[in-house]
């Protein structure tokens, strides 16, 4: 293994803000499970999770953005992980923390209703995944968010892909979830209000598909009740 990515695993292990649990960790109960407000944040304040954040750099510029949020990256990736990770500390922020986990151990890491929003930031769009269900807004994935989110929580997509873009307006349409917003060409108009505050804060694989030419698109949505 690269020289680079194993400094970056050992020093990922230093964070206090850095977690990775093992299976059987999460399998026998972890710890922040439920609790990361009363024992990780010390606040009372909204949590949000970003879904696949990579390196980072969303959750910790929203983070910079929302000081009175709380926010958590979770991502398979450790050494892309590390520079969210790093950065965070640079910058003293304590409203941060990073999760490596396979997404769909999700419901092992939070607790019922401790969410107010996900977003889910250019996931990869499993073209071939077999009935889609490592995507991230396939029902599975959307069972696993309403375990973890809050009533009338928000879940944002931000994608290049024509394919994982309806798809999920699929998704919705088909299982009745409130559409809250949907555009599919978010820098179009940049100076309309409702695009504006959501193309403030750019991703990592956001700036290089802009920078390669591609259009981006954005939507929101609230779980139907049950
Ligand atoms: C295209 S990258 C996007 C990274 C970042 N959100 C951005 O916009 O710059 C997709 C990320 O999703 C992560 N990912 C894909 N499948 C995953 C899974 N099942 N569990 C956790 N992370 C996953 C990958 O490791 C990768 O970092």
């Amino acid at each position: 293994m690269a020289k680079r990515k194993l400094q970056r695993f050992a020093e990922n292990a230093t964070f206090n803000h850095f977690f990775q649990p093992l299976w059987e960790e999460l399998a026998a109960g972890f710890p922040l499970r439920g609790k990361w407000n009363s024992d990780f944040f010390g606040n009372d304040n909204p949590v949000i999770i970003e879904m696949g954040c990579g390196k980072g750099e969303y959750t910790v510029d929203l983070s910079d953005k929302y000081p009175e949020r709380n926010f958590i990256g979770i991502d398979k990736k450790g050494a892309r992980m590390w520079r969210g990770a790093k950065t965070s500390i640079e910058d003293n922020r304590k409203n941060v923390a990073f999760v490596r986990t396979r997404a769909e151990n999700i419901c092992m890491v939070f607790g019922p209703g401790e969410i107010d929003e996900i977003w889910i930031t250019f996931p990869e769009p499993q073209p071939n995944s077999p009935r889609h269900s490592k995507r991230f807004t396939s029902p599975e994935f959307i069972s696993r968010y309403r375990k973890l989110l809050k009533p009338g929580g928000i879940i944002h997509l931000k994608t290049d892909s024509d394919l994982f873009y309806t798809y999920t307006l699929e998704v919705i349409n088909e299982s009745g979830h409130e559409l809250l917003y949907s555009n599919n060409d978010l820098y179009a108009n940049p100076t309309d209000p409702e695009v504006k505050d959501v193309i403030d804060v750019q991703t990592h694989y956001e700036k290089i598909w802009l920078a390669q030419g591609l259009t981006i698109k954005y939507l929101r949505f609230r779980l139907k009740e049950e």
